[in-house]
């Protein structure tokens, strides 16, 4: 029998794969859509693709892993379809099936698929997939961050004024919203700021020191999980905006090279 050790090597190898399958279907449907719905507001699209995509992954999962539990952003969450072990926790995916809806139904080729495996209440894999680039980042807890099979690691900037920020907005923004005030107090302290609309791609761009730093309030779990872990195993460091511990639950997430995330924290902790 493989120890839970091993079993997560094959769990990764499942992932990736998943993630490359979901992204190739997602691919060839760029720039053919027609239709999409909206979900909580006119902002929130979704696409008969975000759905197929959700369905593809879920399948080579449950395929595999009959045992596990699914958390996917468009299905919700489907308990195992047989064999949990006794007196152990099942494992739980997390997938976000495109990240990036917005983005993909412009047209604007810069979104991801995102599939994270939760254990016993940490994550423990994660993998982001850009199909328009063929880039996939993944992380093993302990095991590092990877870009394409080679190692990746945090930027080394250690001021604001030379650091490359990015953020997002939720999807029923006020004019209140903090977004809009901390931006207000980072854009004029940073080399540039982004929103490049996909959470989880963001969070690897941090990993992989293409950005410095992120923040975005009011993300869901399949927003982050993967690209949490990625960050952390990259050397970089992930709080809430406030510099509390981070937790899928949290408000708001905060994910830097390290260097210069007490700066930023202090920025965001203003309004
Ligand atoms: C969205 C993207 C976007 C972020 C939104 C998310 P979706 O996810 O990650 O960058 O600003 O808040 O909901 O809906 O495209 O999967
Ligand atoms: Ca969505
Ligand atoms: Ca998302
Ligand atoms: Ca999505």
């Amino acid at each position: 029998m493989q120890d839970r050790g091993e079993d997560l090597k094959s769990k990764l190898e499942i992932a990736k794969q998943a993630a490359f399958q979901a992204g190739r279907y997602v691919r060839e449907a760029l720039g053919r859509v027609e239709h999409f719905s909206t979900k909580s507001s006119v902002t929130d699209l979704v696409t008969e693709v975000d759905r197929q995509s959700e369905a593809l992954i879920k399948k080579l999962l449950r395929e595999n892993f009959p045992e596990d539990r699914i958390l996917g952003e468009e299905g919700g969450i489907e308990e195992p379809g047989r064999g949990g072990k006794e007196g152990q926790r099942p494992d739980l995916w997390i997938i976000d099936p495109l990240d990036g809806t917005t983005n993909f139904v412009q047209g604007l080729p810069f979104f991801s698929i995102s599939v994270a495996l939760q254990r016993g209440g940490d994550i423990v894999l994660g993998v982001v997939y850009d199909p328009n680039r063929h880039e996939i980042f993944y992380a093993h807890r302990n095991f590092g961050c990877w870009l394409n099979d080679k190692p990746i690691r945090v930027s080394e900037q250690n001021t604001l004024q030379e650091s490359l920020v990015c953020t997002g907005f939720p999807y029923n923004l006020s004019p209140e919203e903090e977004t809009l005030l901390n931006i207000q107090d980072v854009a004029p302290r940073v080399r540039d700021l982004r929103a490049l609309g996909s959470a989880a791609l963001e969070l690897a761009y941090v990993a992989c020191g293409r950005l410095t730093g992120y923040w975005e309030w009011r993300l869901s779990p399949w927003d982050v999980a993967a690209g949490k872990l990625l960050v952390e195993e990259a050397g970089g460091c992930v709080t809430t905006c406030q510099g509390e511990p981070f937790s899928l639950s949290s408000p708001s997430i905060l994910a830097t090279n390290g260097r210069i995330h007490s700066e930023l924290v202090r920025l965001l902790s203003r309004r």
